[in-house]
C-alpha cells in the first residue's frame, strides 16, 4: 500500500455534503473541535455538560480544523486506530484516544462512549479521514519529526526568545488573550500556554521533544513546516521556557507506560528508568537518553527471544510457568 501524503492533499470539505443526519453530525463535530469550551468547556450553564477542565479547543493544537500537516492532524487518524499505544500499552480505539485528549489537553474528564459529543467527534475524524486506507501509512501526521540539538535545553534563552516572539499573542505571563471575560465561556483569541487553565503535566503538549517540533512547525500563529520561523535552536529553548512554568498536574501519572522499556525519554515525570536525573527527562540532553533506551529494548527483544527458546525446549515446563 503506497503512503499517503497530506501535505498538498486536498481536504475533505463539509460544504460538499449533501443535507441530511450525517452532514449535520460532522458540523456538530467540527463545532465541538474548533468551539470545545463554549459546548463542553468548564464555564457552559449546564453543569453535566462541563467535561473539559480548561477554555482551550482541541484546534488550538490540532490547528486548522484538525486538517493541518505536522500539526498532529485528524485526516487519517481513524484509517490508523485501532492501535497499539504505550501509555496504556494496549490496543487504544479513537474513543479512548479522543479521551487521552479530554483528560489531559483538555485538562477534563473523559466522555462517555455513548455521548452524542464523543459520536460527533469520531463522525467528524472519519469525515477527515475519507480517502485514507485502513492501515495506510502516513506523511504530514504528528509533528515533523525533526532533529533537536544535542545539549540542555535553555529555558533562560527560551525566555527571551518568548517575550521577542510569542508574548504579544499569548500574553507576557503567558495565559493568553480571552475573547470576552472569565466565566463567559467564550475562550481565548489566544490560548493560554501555562497557567492553571493550560494542559496540564501529563498532556502530549508537556513533552519536551514533542512540542519543540509542534512549536517548531507551526509557531509563530502562520508557521508551517515549509514556512518556519524559529530555528532549532530557538524552538528548542522557547518550549523548555514554557514547559518550566506552572501548569495543572494530573494525579496517578506513574500508572502512564506500565511497559517502561517504551516510556518516551521526554515523559517527565517519575518513574525515570534510564538512571537519569529527572532533569534531564525534563531538559535532555536526549539523543544519550535515546540510546540508553535503544539498548533496553534491545535486551528485552534478546531476552523475549531466549524465553521462547526455553519454552520450544520444555514446552511442558514452560505450560506450567516455569
Ligand atoms: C494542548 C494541545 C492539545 C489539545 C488542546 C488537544 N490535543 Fe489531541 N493531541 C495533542 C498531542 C500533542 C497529540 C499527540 C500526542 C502523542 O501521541 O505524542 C494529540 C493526539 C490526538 C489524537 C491522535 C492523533 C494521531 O495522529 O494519532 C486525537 C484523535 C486527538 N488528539 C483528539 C483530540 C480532541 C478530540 C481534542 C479536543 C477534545 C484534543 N485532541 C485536544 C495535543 C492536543
Ligand atoms: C500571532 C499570534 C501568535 C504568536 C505570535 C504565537 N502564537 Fe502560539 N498560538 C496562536 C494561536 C491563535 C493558537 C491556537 C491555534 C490556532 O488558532 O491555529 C496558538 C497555539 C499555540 C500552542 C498550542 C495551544 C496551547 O494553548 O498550548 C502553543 C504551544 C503555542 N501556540 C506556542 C507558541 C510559542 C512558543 C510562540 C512563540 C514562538 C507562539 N506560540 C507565538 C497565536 C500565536
Amino acid at each position: 500500500m503506497p503512503p499517503v501524503n497530506l501535505v498538498g492533499r486536498p481536504v475533505p470539505q463539509i460544504d460538499s455534503l449533501p443535507e441530511g443526519p450525517y452532514r449535520a453530525l460532522v458540523l456538530q463535530g467540527h463545532e465541538l473541535s474548533t468551539r470545545t469550551f463554549a459546548l463542553i468547556g468548564p464555564e457552559v450553564k449546564p453543569a453535566r455538560k462541563r467535561y473539559a477542565g480548561n477554555n482551550l479547543a482541541c484546534t488550538s493544537c490540532h490547528q486548522e480544523g484538525g486538517a493541518k500537516p505536522f500539526a498532529i492532524p485528524w485526516v487519517g487518524v481513524t484509517a490508523t486506530f485501532p492501535q497499539y499505544r504505550g501509555r496504556e500499552d494496549q490496543i487504544s480505539t479513537v474513543e479512548e484516544r479522543i479521551n487521552g485528549c479530554m483528560e489531559r489537553s483538555m485538562n477534563g474528564k473523559p466522555l462517555p462512549l455513548g455521548a452524542p459529543e464523543m459520536k460527533a467527534f469520531t463522525t467528524y475524524i472519519a469525515f477527515l479521514s475519507r480517502g485514507v486506507p485502513v492501515g495506510a501509512q502516513i506523511e504530514g501526521a504528528a509533528v515533523l519529526q525533526s532533529g533537536v540539538p544535542n545539549r540542555r535545553a535553555d529555558p533562560d534563552a527560551g525566555s527571551v526568545v518568548y517575550v521577542a516572539k510569542c508574548a504579544v499573542c499569548h500574553g507576557a505571563d503567558g495565559m493568553g488573550k480571552r475573547v470576552g471575560q472569565r466565566g463567559d465561556a467564550q475562550g481565548y483569541a489566544f490560548p493560554p500556554l501555562w497557567g492553571p487553565d493550560s494542559f496540564n503535566n501529563g498532556a502530549g503538549m508537556n513533552r519536551l521533544l514533542t512540542t519543540t517540533r509542534f512549536i517548531r512547525q507551526n509557531m509563530p500563529l502562520g508557521a508551517s513546516h515549509t514556512a518556519t520561523v524559529l530555528n532549532d535552536d530557538e524552538a528548542y529553548d522557547v518550549t523548555a521556557f514554557v514547559l518550566s512554568r506552572p501548569r495543572p498536574l494530573k494525579a496517578h501519572l506513574e500508572a502512564d507506560f506500565p511497559a517502561r522499556w517504551n516510556k518516551p525519554v521526554d515523559a517527565a515525570f517519575p518513574p525515570y528508568m534510564l538512571g537519569a536525573s529527572a532533569d534531564q527527562h525534563r531538559y535532555g540532553p536526549f539523543p544519550p537518553l535515546a540510546e540508553k533506551q535503544r539498548e533496553m529494548a534491545d535486551r528485552r527483544k534478546a531476552d523475549l527471544a531466549a524465553g521462547k527458546a526455553r519454552s520450544a525446549a520444555d514446552p511442558a515446563g514452560a505450560a506450567r510457568g516455569k
